[in-house]
C-alpha cells in the first residue's frame, strides 16, 4: 500500500517522508528521526513520550504521524539549549535521581508547564499538569519541588514571572 507523504520538522530539521496511515508518531520518532526516542508503554500511560506539537505538550503515541504533517515536533533533545530544561537537569537530578526512565517526559512536560507564564506553580497545580508522567521508582513530593525549585530559578533570572 502506498504510503502517505508527510513533512514534519523535528528539534529544527525537516523530514519529508512517507508513513503508513497507522503509524503512531512515537513510532515515526523512534524509528525515522535520527537518534530517535526511545519507546515507552504504547498505551498512554507512561508519559515517556511526550513531545511538544506546535508547542503544546502531547503523547506522541497517542498521535498518528500523519496528524503531524505540517508541524513543529520539539523533543526533549530540541530543548537542550532551553534555560527552563538547564534549570530542571540541575533539580531532577537533585531530587529524582533513580532510574531516570521518565525524565524525558518529565522534562517536556515540565518545560510547557513553565513556560505557561498563566500557571500558578502551587503543589497542586504542579502534580496535576504532570499527572500523565509516571515515575514508578521516584516519590511525586521530589518531582514538584524539583519543579518548583526550578521555577524559583527562573524567575531569579528574570525569565519567568513568580507564580
Ligand atoms: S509511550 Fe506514550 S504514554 Fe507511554
Ligand atoms: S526515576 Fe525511575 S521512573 Fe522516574
Amino acid at each position: 500500500m502506498p504510503g502517505i507523504g508527510v513533512a514534519v520538522t523535528v528539534d529544527g530539521v525537516r523530514h519529508d517522508d512517507e508513513v503508513e496511515a497507522c503509524l503512531p508518531l512515537t513510532h515515526y520518532l523512534h524509528d525515522r528521526v535520527s537518534g530517535g526516542l526511545p519507546l515507552g508503554c504504547e498505551a498512554a500511560e507512561c508519559g515517556g513520550c511526550i513531545v511538544l506539537v506546535d508547542g503544546v505538550a502531547v503523547k506522541s503515541c497517542l498521535m498518528l504521524a500523519v496528524q503531524a504533517d505540517g508541524c513543529e515536533v520539539t523533543t526533549v533533545r530540541g530543548l537542550a539549549d532551553d534555560d527552563a530544561v538547564r534549570c530542571l537537569a540541575r533539580t531532577f537530578r537533585r531530587y529524582v535521581r533513580r532510574c531516570a526512565q521518565c525524565l524525558p517526559g518529565l522534562t517536556v512536560a515540565a518545560v510547557d508547564l513553565l513556560r505557561d507564564q498563566e500557571a500558578v506553580l502551587s503543589e497542586q497545580e504542579i502534580r496535576a499538569r504532570l499527572a500523565g508522567v509516571r515515575c514508578p521508582c521516584g516519590d511525586e513530593a521530589d518531582v514538584v519541588r524539583a519543579v518548583r525549585e526550578a521555577a524559583d530559578v527562573l524567575e531569579a533570572l528574570g525569565t519567568r514571572t513568580a507564580g
